[in-house]
């Protein structure tokens, strides 16, 4: 039976009430080596910038970890290094209720990445992929019986394309609804992943990209057509998708449809992970039979919350934090 759409905040807030669902996550882990700065440098520029932050990131963790705070069975996929960061990384994802037990260790350096936060909360990454370069197709296929126990799958490009795509399948097969963040972004997604995954993420920019989309600096996606776009969307493999509009909320494509999910206005402090924890709730509300909708409305709190807090998964609340802080 198609759910009904909900608006008032107690209501979308309820739905943690039923997040319970399981969710398996394949990808990335890294250790953001993160500085905030008044504005971001521009090339060849040196600005002053705050005290260094070694914090917990990778965009899959990222997922993971905002699941399972606000409820869900989350099992992750992926691999760390032989350094002190993969303990710290682990350990905080074993915190947030992260099964990390089929997390491999290999002979290379965790990934990290470098970040820097401005005082608007906007950030630039450069990720250095380290021990995620070898979530390979073995691993993949070692970890198939424990990886499609689970209702939901969640991919992102920050690992090698081909253990993405086939941990696409193998869910796929196996009847998972499989969420594809295209991110760091792909101008070409292999048609397998296209095939194999039900549901696409991507924000404006990278939307615009893969559907050859006219973009301006001064683009208002409101006024777009965007039964068009979700047309167009269809057209390229996806007839559910995610875009997420920074600002302006994000917009859900699904059977030719689109239904806009305004943003919940918080002040943002840094605005790192928000993207990952919108996808790790969204995640957590099909697992656990909530509608696309009513799980990006619920998204919208839970990237709101994070927000709000330095860096990704130190942002990520609770079902009880996020509910205190809304209603
Ligand atoms: O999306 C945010 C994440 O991207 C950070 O945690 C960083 O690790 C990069 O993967």
């Amino acid at each position: 039976m198609k759910q009904q759409h909900i608006t008032e905040p107690s209501e979308v807030l309820a739905l943690l009430d039923q997040i319970t669902g399981s969710i398996a996550v394949v990808g990335s882990m890294n250790a953001d080596y993160t500085v905030t700065t008044e504005r971001l440098p521009l090339p060849g520029e040196t600005v002053n910038g705050g005290q260094l932050e070694i914090l917990p990131g990778g965009k899959s963790a990222n997922q993971a970890s905002a699941a399972a705070r606000i409820g869900a069975q989350v099992r992750l996929f992926g691999a760390v290094g032989q350094d002190s960061n993969a303990d710290f990384l682990l350990g905080q994802l074993t915190d947030a209720g992260v099964d990390v037990s089929q997390v491999k260790t290999v002979p290379a350096p965790s990934g990290t990445t470098v970040i820097t936060v401005d005082a608007n909360g906007e950030n630039t990454i450069v990720y250095s992929p380290g021990s995620n370069a070898h979530v390979s197709s073995e691993y993949i296929q070692e970890s198939s019986k424990a990886l499609t126990q689970a209702k939901t799958l969640g991919l992102c490009l920050e690992s090698p394309i081909e253990a993405v795509t086939m941990a696409a399948q193998q869910a796929h097969d196996a009847g998972l609804t499989v969420l594809v963040n295209n991110s760091p972004f792909q101008p070409t997604l292999p048609q397998e992943l296209i095939d194999a995954s039900d549901i696409l993420l991507v924000n404006e920019h990278e939307m615009s990209q893969l559907l050859n989309l006219n973009e301006s600096k001064d683009s208002n996606w409101m006024e777009a057509d965007w039964q068009h776009i979700a047309a167009q969307m269809a057209d390229y493999g996806f007839t559910k998708a995610v875009v997420t509009l920074g600002s302006e909320g994000s917009m859900i494509l699904e059977d030719g449809q689109a239904e806009h999910i305004l943003p919940v206005p918080v002040q943002a402090v840094d605005t790192t992970g928000c993207g990952d924890a919108f996808m790790g709730t969204i995640l957590a509300g099909l697992s656990s039979g909530i509608s696309l909708v009513n799980s990006a409305q619920l998204a919208s709190y839970v990237s709101a919350y994070a927000a709000t807090g330095r860096g990704a998964q130190a942002s990520y609340g609770s079902a009880q934090q996020i509910r205190e802080r809304f209603l």
